[in-house]
């Protein structure tokens, strides 16, 4: 196979951060301790995971970072916007995600990423109130045009090379489909015209992809998944991907309902319930936005378990998601889950999940992993809706007349293929079926029959 053709790796990349909160600053802390030598990159496919390529008896298993040509985490340079006027250090102490020494050890680097003025509306994020003056333009037209600014500013002052934009922002409000969503031209139309469905999470996602900048949604906003952002990431070449980084029950569920699936063991029910106490939960406690993510998070099941294939295990059960605000445990949030299934002649049993997880912790891998992707992706002339990046979303964008892959197992094979397929290596299918058709095929155990599967095994 021939890999794509890369542009290089080096220089510096710029993360842009629209959203300097809880996860923003985790995931900055975690990187300038990497550049100390003095953080572990847990919970990172691109720091920490092995690949095999080729066959079984090859055992080549390199780590992703040293067989794709990434962007070393030593080269990330860091921007964003926010509401507050709070660094990344004020944010990282408010947030409370991570140890004081912990944020005290990188305090000068964060304190340096200071917060550029937000686009903002009311209408779309009703909880939060600016304590940073936000942009001053005539119509989101101009609002675009003063966010392409900073970002021209940013790369100048910072020396990056390349940027990729990661939204780290609130859970606004979803918008009512409107016809500036539809086309490009109709959407540049609506920006003249401050068309009401045009969010501020639209805008910048906007303003990054008309550079060519790479985009990825780490909230369950609508955002670029409508088809006038994805017409224009395919006319600029910039890669796209969201929505809303999968972190802590929606990973469980997808992790678990395979498995049930897998098994053809029934559904009947399946209440999950979290406490937390952030500020992404003071959001939520407006129902606007819980509206939003209680979307996001609903639809993963019926996605994996698809009961219209099986009425008979799936197509009944109860499904309740519930966030509740709770400010006493910050970060810290608690996941219930009470899961009613069936066995063989219907007999029921339970499972029960208390998840303790801490959200940010498991959404800072996700930010930067999607940094040096998205940044290869772009390298490699890649555009357009990255569906080999939903691993990391509760909702995965992907093609409208596509359905999105849920299971935690398949995306991350199809991740790993991907990355395989940009390397020019084949992709595999764990067939292994050629490692025992010596007989019959009348070759060595190991040689591959063309006439089999795709690659090797
Ligand atoms: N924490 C997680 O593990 C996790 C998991 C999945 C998704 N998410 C999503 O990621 C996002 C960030 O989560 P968080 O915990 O860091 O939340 P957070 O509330 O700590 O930070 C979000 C920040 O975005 C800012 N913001 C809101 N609207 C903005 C705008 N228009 N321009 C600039 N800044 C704006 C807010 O002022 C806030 O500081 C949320 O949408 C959340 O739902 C988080």
């Amino acid at each position: 196979m021939k890999a794509l053709k890369l542009a290089p790796a080096g220089g510096r990349l710029g993360v842009l951060l629209p959203g300097m909160g809880a996860v923003a600053s985790t995931f900055v802390a975690g990187v300038e301790l990497m550049k100390k030598e003095r953080g572990a990159p847990i919970g990172s496919l691109s720091q920490m995971q092995a690949i095999r390529l080729g066959r079984r008896d090859e055992n080549r298993s390199p780590r992703i970072k040293d067989c794709v040509p990434l962007a070393r985490p030593g080269e990330l340079v860091f921007g964003g916007w926010d509401l507050f006027p709070d660094s990344l250090l004020e944010a990282a102490r408010k947030a409370a995600v991570l140890p004081r020494e912990t944020i005290e050890a990188v305090a000068e680097d964060l304190d340096a990423v200071r917060p550029m003025a937000p686009v903002w509306d009311r209408a779309y994020l009703r909880n939060l109130t600016p304590r940073l003056d936000p942009k001053k333009a005539r119509n989101k037209w101009e609002a675009a045009a003063l966010l392409r600014e900073d970002i021209r500013k940013f790369q100048r002052m910072s020396g990056a090379k390349r940027l990729v934009m990661i939204w780290c922002g609130s859970t606004e409000v979803l918008p009512t489909p409107g016809p500036a969503h539809r086309s490009l031209r109709a959407f540049e139309r609506g920006l003249k015209a401050d068309a009401p469905e045009i969010p501020p999470s639209m805008i910048y996602a906007y303003a990054a992809i008309s550079m060519g900048i790479p985009y990825a949604n780490g909230a369950p906003n609508l955002s670029a998944d409508v088809p006038a952002l994805v017409e224009l990431a395919q006319q600029t070449g910039a890669p796209i991907a969201g929505k809303d980084f999968k972190t802590g029950q929606t990973l469980m569920k997808t992790a678990l309902a395979p498995m049930l699936k897998a098994r053809m063991l029934g559904l009947s029910g399946w209440y999950s319930a979290n406490i937390l106490g952030n500020r992404d939960g003071e959001v939520l406690d407006d129902p606007g936005s819980f509206k939003t993510k209680e979307k996001s998070k609903m639809s993963v099941l019926d996605g994996i378990l698809d009961p219209k294939l099986y009425p008979q295990l799936y197509g009944s059960y109860h499904h309740k998601v519930r966030i509740d605000y709770y400010p006493p445990r910050g970060d810290a949030k608690e996941g219930w889950d009470n899961i009613d299934i069936m066995g063989w002649l219907g007999m029921p049993m339970q499972i029960k999940i208390n998840f303790l997880c801490r959200d940010s912790i498991l959404a800072a891998p996700i930010v930067l992993d999607l940094a040096l992707f998205l940044d290869l992706a772009k390298r490699a002339g890649m555009s357009g809706v990255q569906e080999w990046l939903s691993f990391y979303f509760k909702s995965p964008q992907c093609r409208p007349d596509l359905r999105p892959e849920h299971d935690l197992f398949i995306q991350h094979w199809k991740l790993k293929n991907a990355l395989r397929l940009i390397m020019g290596e084949s992709p595999l299918d764990h067939a292994g079926l050629d490692y025992y058709d010596a007989t019959a095929n009348g070759q060595r155990p190991g040689r591959r029959d063309p006439e089999l599967a795709l690659a090797s095994r």
